[in-house]
């Protein structure tokens, strides 16, 4: 998945900085190279020496050190990405002035690559103004952030600060660095007309989650894929450039378009995060509610006479809600509303909760999950539009038509 990538990893100072242990041996089983830079912080909390063995590589810690060995612009420009992780409410502070005063500003102010931080803090500081404002500060410049979540804390709080899971981490590296979606072929009346979303960007989810249980166990749902992928389908074949976010399924990666595959929820949220800024979201998968609270690290064992397991389970964060209340919201957020009674008066209610622009919902207590049709009923502002039952490729077509006509380009793909 990241073979080839060479990622900067800048570890700050924070209780969860043990964890950047566990993401350096994530990154680079996915095949990376990484570097790591620990500040004064962060080797508080972790050894040059742990995170040199596991990256196999010299760990720079010192501005004047790495000037005489490498030079800090040479460090700057080696990477695909600089991933700050945890990053602490100071060193965020320190990027948002464009402070250089240690090796980790000043490559982060001399890189040119692309920068993806997971904050870490207490809830309190996470939700300071001045954070706050240094986070938006930030994201107006293009960092990327993943996460913090919610959750138990070093100390006896729980709220927004927890640093993001290494796996959620580790999706939104590979969502940052997947290939380019093919570019567009060489512009023509023709092109122009055919395609109304050319230049716009499309973000589609998919799919299932899988929770795990433990190490060779999950919770699932019956999710094919088959309508999000045909949704993503029909937004490229309209000229826009597509990153589906897609959950395990059989299907193939669609042509001319950005795959990018997660299990989890959580791992869902960070790679739609990471894919942001987009102008239309379309979140079709089938995301778990729940997820098992603390998936076990071994494969779990049936101890004769022990009787069976009890699971305690944990929300899962709901995708939709969160990116159509993001900071970089997309101008169109549609989901799906997957009802087996009161369909369209659940969809309603669901618009309004979610915040999302339109649902698409339609009625599952038949053969759709993993079939080939579907009948649909648009909710939007305006009020509701029922649609025939169609070939979920048809519900994806008038779709990604409507979808056209509401941002404004010629909608010549639209059926009678
Ligand atoms: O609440 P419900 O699951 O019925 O909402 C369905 C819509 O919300 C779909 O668009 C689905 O993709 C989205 N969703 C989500 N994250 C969740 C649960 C649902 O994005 N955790």
């Amino acid at each position: 998945m990241l073979t080839d990538r060479h990622i900067l990893l800048v570890v700050s100072g924070s209780i969860a900085a043990y964890k950047a242990l566990e993401l350096v041996r994530l990154l680079r089983k996915a095949g990376a190279t990484v570097t790591a830079i620990l500040t004064a912080g962060g080797a508080r909390f972790v050894t040059r020496e742990a995170l040199a063995g596991l990256t196999g590589q010299r760990v720079h810690d010192d501005l004047w050190a790495a000037e005489a060995e490498i030079g800090h612009i040479r460090l700057a420009r080696l990477p695909d990405l600089v991933l700050v992780a945890p990053a602490s409410a100071d060193l965020l502070a320190r990027m948002a002035q464009g402070l250089a005063d240690d090796l980790a500003t000043t490559v982060l102010l001399a890189t040119r690559a692309p920068v993806l931080v997971a904050p870490a803090m207490n809830p309190a500081m996470w939700e300071h103004p001045a954070t706050r404002d240094n986070m938006a500060r930030l994201a107006a410049r293009g960092v990327r952030v993943v996460g913090p979540g919610v959750g138990a804390m070093a100390e006896p709080e729980s709220g927004p600060g927890r640093l993001a899971e290494p796996e959620e981490i580790l999706a939104a590296v590979a969502a940052l660095l997947a290939p380019p979606a093919a570019p567009p072929a060489a512009p023509s009346v023709e092109r122009a007309l055919n395609q109304p979303l050319a230049g716009r960007h499309a973000l589609v989810t998919a799919g299932p989650t899988h929770e795990p249980i433990d190490p060779v166990r999950y919770i699932a749902n019956r999710s094919s894929g088959r309508q999000g992928y045909a949704i993503a389908a029909a937004l490229a074949a309209l000229g826009a450039r597509v990153t589906l976010v897609s959950g395990p399924t059989a299907l193939p990666d669609p042509p001319g378009l950005v795959t990018c595959r997660i299990e989890s929820a959580r791992e869902m949220l960070a790679a739609c995060e990471a894919a942001l800024p987009a102008e239309i979201a379309v979140m079709a998968a089938a995301v778990a509610d729940w997820r098992v609270a603390r998936a076990a690290g071994q494969k779990m064992k049936k101890e004769p006479g022990a009787g069976a397991p009890v699971l305690e389970m944990a929300l899962n964060p709901d995708i939709l809600a969160t990116i159509a209340r993001h900071a970089m919201r997309p101008r169109l957020v549609i989901g799906f509303a997957a009802e087996t009674e009161q369909v369209v008066a659940h969809a309603i209610e669901k618009r309004r909760r979610k915040g999302c622009d339109w649902i698409v919902a339609n009625d599952v207590s038949g053969e759709v999950m993993g079939g080939a049709r579907n009948t649909v009923h648009i909710v939007t502002a305006e009020g509701v539009e029922d649609w025939p039952e169609l070939p979920k490729d048809e519900v994806a077509t008038r779709l990604a038509a409507r979808i056209a006509a509401r941002l404004g380009g010629a909608d010549r793909a639209a059926r009678p």
